[in-house]
């Protein structure tokens, strides 16, 4: 029924901790269309990393996943075995971290380190297997002759885009990036990214992507899901969500990012903390901070539900407009976005 590359059905992951089971991703829902790129955003402690690292199986102790479906390409992901998984990780997916630029090993070069992931996967010959090396440094945008360099040698920039030479090495069709880019400075990281997303066009592949920064999520991301304690409240096309969030909470976390709606706008954020997660709120997890609560959000758990225009919301506000009123709007936002 569907060409999705990725479908994340239900998923659940905890933490088994001293004082019992912490969910902390609760019954999440999306798909990644081949060629799409996905932000993930959300306050921090809402399960975004989580959620990464369940997809590609690489979650770490004590966390578990306690249900749900991940599929990638038709495979089901979470009953791989080991040998599944090894194919799994690198050649159809990866991942780029935050740190992961300090995790290279200062002893060899990275023409080595290129070389090595590209011979033990792809049984090519060590020559071969340099001259790819050589290839992918240049497609991340540095000289073929750095192979030679060893990781101290490099920037922090220069070490981040080997990290993701590593990472698109062996052709996957999705890539991970949870705040690729966030140790370095503005100037780079958007430099990198632009060229990731360059990339993307060439080789084709799929990102989900997390950062903090808003608005280069919305300048780069194709869609966008938006997670509130554990929970998706909103998914939709990016263009889409920046121009008519559903849910408040998307609406609070936009107003809170100073770039988004030009000079004058007053940063109102969201008042109040994330909810402890060993006591979430009943009903919607977001009515305590949310301006437009009424009676049913302290009840009902909304669920996220289509909406016209490929656009999820969770939200009994969004439930209760005026359904044809609702569709109306949309589709004039719709008409506009469509070139
Ligand atoms: N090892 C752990 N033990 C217990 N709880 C954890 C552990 N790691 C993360 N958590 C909790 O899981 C939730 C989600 O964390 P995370 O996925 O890192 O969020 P994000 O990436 O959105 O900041 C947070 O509430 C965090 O406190
Ligand atoms: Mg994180």
């Amino acid at each position: 029924m569907s060409d999705a590359l990725l479908t994340v059905e239900d998923l659940c992951v905890d933490y088994v901790t001293e004082r019992g089971w912490l969910r902390v991703v609760d019954k999440v829902s999306f798909e990644v269309q081949p060629g799409e790129i996905m932000g993930l955003a959300g306050e921090s402690g809402s399960g975004k990393s989580t959620i990464i690292q369940a997809i590609l199986r690489v979650l770490k102790a004590p966390g578990v996943i306690t249900g749900g479906t991940v599929r990638f390409d038709g495979k089901d992901v979470l009953a791989l075995d080991k040998r599944g998984l090894r194919g799994l990780r690198w050649c159809d997916i990866s991942l780029v971290c935050q740190s992961a630029m300090n995790a290279l090993n200062p002893v060899i070069t990275i023409g080595e380190q290129l070389g090595d992931a590209i011979e033990a996967h792809e049984g090519v010959r060590r020559s071969q297997a340099l001259v790819r090396a050589r290839e992918l440094l240049e497609l991340v945008g540095i000289e073929g002759s750095r192979v030679h360099a060893y990781a101290h040698e490099l920037s922090g920039g220069m070490r981040q885009r080997v990290v993701i030479a590593m990472a698109l090495a062996l052709r996957p069709r999705l890539v991970l990036m949870d705040e690729p880019t966030t140790a370095l400075d503005v100037v780079v990281q958007k430099e990198i990214l632009q060229q990731i997303i360059r990339l993307r066009r060439e080789l084709g592949f799929a990102v989900i992507f997390i950062t903090h920064d808003l608005s280069l999520m919305f300048e780069l991301c194709t869609h966008v899901g938006v997670l509130y304690a554990g929970r998706l409240v909103e998914h939709a096309p990016s263009q889409a969500l920046f121009e008519r969030p559903m849910h408040p909470y998307t609406l609070g976390l936009m107003r809170s990012f100073p770039d988004l709606h030009g000079e004058g706008d007053d940063l109102v954020g969201v008042p109040g903390n994330p909810p402890d997660l060993w006591k979430p709120p009943k009903g919607c997890r977001f009515h305590p901070r949310c301006p437009q609560a009424f009676a049913d959000c302290s009840t009902r758990a909304p669920q996220l539900r289509a909406l016209v225009g490929h656009r999820h919301a969770a939200c009994h506000l969004v439930d209760q407009v005026d359904q044809l009123d609702q569709l109306d709007q949309l589709d004039q936002v719709d008409q506009e976005e469509s070139p």
